[in-house]
């Protein structure tokens, strides 16, 4: 499946793969969000419909981002190729201890106490009403922070993930990279995807210069190198076969 990304498709060996699941990783502003936004309207271009779900921005904030690279988001969510499910992770304070809530912005789910199993259900009544094809998750870490240190929750996470994807459904994650000491850092989320691409910012010749780099495909050959990359008015372009000066 393209990724939507002029130039990224052919060090992809032709992009995606169908069916399964690609973690995109990288620290802040690296362009995770915009990436997905991609494989998203890719979508929406070929009559294929798309569901995102974020938990760190709203959806007003989701969809003004996206007119500003170019993208109706107006006909892409009235035509319902599109639907957002922008949320926000609640912390409620309990007698013993505290009790987490997924808040979502649009009021009929807002006052729906969300469990993970009950998160991935949703997803997936929503992605059957809508016949979603592409499921992007746009931040694993408010989900992995809601899970803490319990192994259980975070198994529950990866099932959920698994579920999310099927024979024809494509699941594109991303995860942010934390450096704050003390913080989460779960490897798992690389081992359960099917394909894992790290963005980074690599400093030469005096500036940061934007790449990317597929650390695994499952399924596919891929280049091993470095790709770099430019974000744009018109989102990001990489550039596959200009080499990172030594
Ligand atoms: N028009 C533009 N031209 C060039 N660069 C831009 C433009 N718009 C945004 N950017 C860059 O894109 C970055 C945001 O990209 P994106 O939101 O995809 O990052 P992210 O990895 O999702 O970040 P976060 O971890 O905060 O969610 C900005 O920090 C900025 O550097
Ligand atoms: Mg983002």
């Amino acid at each position: 499946m393209s990724s939507g990304i002029e130039g990224l498709d052919e060090a992809l060996n032709g992009g995606y793969i169908r069916g399964r699941s690609v973690l995109v990783a990288g620290g802040p502003g690296t362009g995770k969000s915009i990436m997905s936004w991609h494989f998203l309207y890719d979508g929406i271009e070929k009559g294929e419909s798309g569901i995102l779900l974020s938990l760190d921005q709203s959806e007003d904030m989701i969809r003004s981002d996206m007119r500003r690279f170019g993208w109706d988001d107006e006909t892409a969510v009235n035509s319902k190729l599109l639907t957002i499910l922008a949320g926000s992770i609640r912390v409620v304070p309990q007698e013993s201890g505290y009790e987490y809530l997924i808040a979502f912005d649009q009021s009929f789910l807002a006052e729906q106490p969300l469990t993970i199993p009950r998160l991935a259900d949703m997803i997936l009544r929503r992605a059957a009403e809508s016949k979603a094809k592409r499921i992007v998750i746009d931040g694993l870490g408010p989900l992995l922070e809601l899970a803490g240190n319990s192994f259980e929750i975070r198994q529950l996470i990866y099932a959920f993930i698994r579920d999310l994807t099927t024979d024809d459904t494509t699941v594109f994650l991303t995860h942010e990279l934390r450096t704050i000491p003390g913080a989460v850092n779960d490897e798992m989320p690389f081992f359960i995807s099917d394909g894992v691409i790290r963005l980074e910012m690599t400093y030469a010749q005096g500036d940061f210069i934007r790449t990317m780099r597929v650390v695994k495909m499952r399924g596919t050959d891929h280049v091993m190198r470095p790709i770099i990359f430019k974000i744009t008015d018109k989102g990001i372009v990489a550039f596959p076969k200009t080499r990172l000066p030594d």
